[in-house]
């Protein structure tokens, strides 16, 4: 950080992160590639869109893929030409590429209109990343960038609507426009982009029901809309059987549980957590879909009782059923899932004995949760007084002695609730990094300092 400071006294300060080793490398086996003039001034009009006309690339960057490259932009070469294939802004973090406002709440900036389409022949992946006063629409300009493999406008102030133009950069692999302030619908367009394998709008404003053409984006991996204000069916989904990861948590969706989703036999996690669906889980045959390991159903609205076939998702780790109108019976079969390292049924109306094992509430511990279920009891015959589970009453109306005991366990239950199921959909965004690193894209790192300037 200290290194930063000191140079925050010039404009535009170049960084060569990790990343960097490439062009420089590049520029010693290939001294001063030729680059087209147009693709040139393309980019340094580009880069004056946010730091201002003062700034003069010529005269600051001759040859920005060569030797005196700018971070957060990297070029490929084709046909003895350098082309810039990689725009990356935002601040540095990790390896993640940068652009970096000082200021962020003070002086709002807009991501500039014109231009752009002097890059659609070579860009390929472009990135904006925590800028929080990056604001205004999304450009409809972008549409233009028709070899875009990559979009990723995350954390940033954008907001309005999407343009529907986006739908037009059908080579898009990846599109991840979370954590900013857009609203109104998705885009029927967005149906287009059928090369698209990691689709995420989460933690927006969005609002209406999903466009029936999602339905046709077979080669989807992950698609993550959570967090938003989105309402209706989600029966178009069941199409998209390569999908790993589905996350709707925390919109306004509805219509039961269509049995179509089990038609989505790749999935490995699926969190519809706090959505009204209603429904049933007997209308889904569990067996189908035994890739999945989480499981999160809970605040749902599910009605009916839990079917027998759930305890054949071999994999599953985390089971959410909490906070829904359940009732009946609960088999012993769930205890026998051999992963299960979670299981959350707290706040529903199931009754009969919960004839669980000693050994299974403790290896749950605080994780396994069944409270709030006035009609359950435990038996005590199975369970030593070590071990008994939160909040449920032995079978024969005893009162127990451990009220204060278990209190702790519960708060811990609620904190490892939550960090674990962090945790596990943080894996899936790391991992779509990952794999978009692999996909052999090179890139370089662009910081602008602008504390002062803006
Ligand atoms: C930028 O710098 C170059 C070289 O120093 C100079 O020739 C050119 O006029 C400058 N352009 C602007 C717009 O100031
Ligand atoms: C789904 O995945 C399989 C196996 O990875 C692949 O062969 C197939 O092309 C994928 N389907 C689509 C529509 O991309
Ligand atoms: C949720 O959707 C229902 C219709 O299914 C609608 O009546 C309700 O206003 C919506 N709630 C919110 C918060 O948007
Ligand atoms: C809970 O289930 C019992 C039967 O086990 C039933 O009598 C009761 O009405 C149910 N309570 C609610 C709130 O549905």
């Amino acid at each position: 950080m200290k290194s930063y400071t000191a140079f925050s006294v010039f404009i535009f300060v170049i960084f060569f992160l990790l990343l960097g080793a490439w062009c420089s490398e590049e520029a010693d086996a290939d001294d001063l590639a030729p680059m087209e003039k147009t693709e040139q001034e393309a980019l340094y009009s580009a880069i004056q869109g946010f730091v201002g006309k003062w700034w003069n690339g010529s005269d600051l960057y001759p040859d920005p893929c060569g030797w005196t490259p700018i971070q957060g932009v990297s070029c490929d070469l084709f046909n003895g030409l350098w082309y810039v294939t990689v725009l990356n802004i935002g601040p540095v973090h990790d390896n993640s590429l940068s652009f970096c406002f000082i200021s962020p709440y003070k002086y709002p900036v807009e991501i500039p209109t014109e231009n752009w389409w002097k890059l659609s022949e070579s860009l390929e992946s472009l990135e904006f990343r925590s800028n929080p006063s990056l604001t205004g629409q999304i450009p409809s300009s972008f549409g233009d960038l028709r070899k875009l493999q990559s979009l990723v406008l995350v954390e940033n102030g954008l907001n309005g609507w999407l343009t529907s133009r986006i739908g037009h950069l059908v080579q898009l692999k990846r599109l991840v426009l979370s954590g900013n302030c857009f609203t109104g619908p998705i885009p029927d367009s967005f149906g287009e982009l059928n090369q698209l394998l990691i689709f995420d709008l989460s933690q927006n404003s969005l609002s209406g029901p999903l466009p029936n053409t999602l339905g046709s984006l077979t080669s989807l991996l992950k698609l993550d809309l959570s967090n938003n204000l989105l309402e209706g069916s989600i029966s178009q989904l069941g199409n998209l059987k390569n999908l790993t990861l589905l996350d709707l948590r925390s919109n306004n969706f509805s219509g039961g549980l269509t049995k179509s989703i089990q038609e989505m036999h790749s999935l490995e996690e699926m969190a519809l957590s706090s959505n009204p669906i209603g429904g049933d889980l007997n209308s889904i045959e569990w067996q189908n879909m035994d890739k999945l390991v989480i499981l999160d159903l809970s605040k749902t609205g599910l009605t009916g009782e839990i079917p027998e076939s759930i305890s054949e998702l071999k994999r599953l780790r985390f089971l959410g059923l909490s906070e829904n109108k359940l009732r009946g019976n609960l088999t012993p079969k769930l205890a026998t899932l051999p992963c299960i390292s979670a299981l959350y049924l707290h706040g529903n109306n199931l009754s009969g004995e919960l004839k669980f094992v000693e050994p299974f509430y403790s290896k749950m511990g605080s994780r396994f949760g069944a409270w709030n279920n006035p009609n359950l009891c435990y038996t005590s015959a199975l369970v030593t007084t070590g071990h008994v589970p939160f909040g449920v009453k032995p079978c024969q109306a005893e009162v127990t002695l451990l009220e204060t005991n278990s209190k702790t366990r519960l708060e811990d239950g609620g904190l490892n609730q939550n960090s674990y199921f962090a945790t596990s959909l943080g894996f899936s965004s790391h991992s779509t990094d990952g794999f978009w690193w692999l996909g052999g894209l090179l890139q370089l790192i662009m910081v602008l300092w602008l504390n002062w300037f803006l």
